[in-house]
């Protein structure tokens, strides 16, 4: 099957000029790319979920700027700035909770600001150099925090994620699965038990996928099924990703995950959250802020053609949670562990 490297997924490629991203809305029946050429393509590809996951939508969109910049490098200096602010407005109102979005369009706003005073054409290939730099760095932070999340887990441990924080919702490796990956890696005997994740089934659909690709035993439950689980003793730990942690260590998670750190403080096993620090947000003080995507009604309802609710009926779907700061036993970035998550531990991680 193409697009898969050993066990990993190369979830965007720069292939021919243009951004490739696998369609994530059709997997696991079918694996394809889809190929794009503006700023506006690679937003709509995120709002629908081609691509999705904090990381690989930061990754997304900071390609999205440079090929704009490619797009626009042939006119005048004005006209190339007045398109460039077009296109960093279209992609900042894809969706609204992963921080990373915003953390990638900033990162390249700050290198083409660096620039001011060079021609089109010249920007547009640094801003495509920063994009690829942008992929490679989000593999490498991965693959160490990865290796600190590892240490965290026993061999033989059954560990329970939720939604798919991955290969395919980062740039490669993963978060959470980076980290379950990395411990398979180091020898240990790992495996996942994957929460469904309704309504748009990343958990079914995408983490079980992975980890079949990468033969790690991996057994997929309903959500509702989590609780009983724990309650028999069948759950060592919980590993999951994040959208958005706020400055004092609330976690902003897809939408299940408060309900899962709940039942885990209920049965005292670990609840761990994989966390690069492009996912860290020091200008939100708690998880009260966070903004939550609230998306269509027809997700819950149903499932793509087949509705199964009472027509007329009265929906809401948030697309995430929060998940107070108190019930995370630790954050694992790339560079370390942090337990017990407070403003000051958190502040800590970044240079002053
Ligand atoms: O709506 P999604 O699929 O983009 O939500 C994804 C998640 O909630 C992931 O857990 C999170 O982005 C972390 S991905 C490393």
């Amino acid at each position: 099957m193409a697009g898969i490297i050993g066990s990993d997924v190369e979830t965007l490629r720069w292939k021919n000029g243009r951004l490739e991203m696998i369609d994530q809305r059709v997997l696991p029946a079918r694996f394809e790319y889809i190929s794009y050429d503006s700023a506006a393509g690679v937003a709509d590809g995120i709002r629908s979920m081609v691509v999705r996951g904090a990381p690989a939508i930061g990754c997304a969109a900071a390609y999205g700027v440079a090929l704009e910049a490619l797009q626009l490098r042939d006119l005048g200096p004005e006209a190339f700035r007045d398109g460039i602010e077009k296109a960093f407005e279209v992609l900042a109102g894809s969706r609204p909770t992963a921080v990373n979005l915003f953390w990638a369009l900033e990162h390249m706003r700050t290198r083409m600001d660096t620039m001011s005073v060079s021609a089109p054409s010249q920007i547009a290939a640094k801003l495509l150099e920063e994009a690829h730099a942008v992929l490679s760095k989000d593999i490498r932070i991965n693959r160490t925090l990865g290796t600190f999340g590892a240490d965290l887990l026993s061999d033989g441990a059954r560990v329970l994620t939720h939604c798919n924080a991955g290969a395919l919702a980062t740039a490669g490796h993963g978060t959470a699965l980076g980290v379950i990956r990395s411990a398979v890696a180091s020898g240990k005997k790992i495996s996942v038990v994957a929460d469904e994740t309704r309504p748009f089934l990343q958990g079914a659909r995408l983490t079980a996928w992975e980890m079949v690709q990468a033969k790690i035993p991996v057994t997929l439950i309903s959500d509702n099924m989590a609780g009983h689980l724990m309650s028999r003793g069948e759950i060592d730990a919980v590993v999951v990703g994040t959208d958005r942690v706020a400055a004092n260590g609330d976690v902003a998670n897809k939408i299940g995950t408060y309900m899962v750190a709940v039942l885990a403080r209920r049965h005292e096993i670990p609840f761990y959250v994989a966390c690069p620090l492009s996912t860290i947000d020091l200008g939100i003080a708690d998880g009260s802020a966070i903004p939550i995507e609230e998306r269509a009604a027809d997700e819950v309802t149903g499932y793509r053609d087949c509705q199964w609710a009472a027509p007329g009926v009265s929906v809401r779907n948030p697309a995430f949670d929060v998940t107070p700061a108190e019930l995370v036993t630790a954050l694992i970035t790339e560079k370390g562990v942090v337990k017990q998550p407070t403003t000051d531990r958190v502040v800590a991680l970044f240079p002053s």
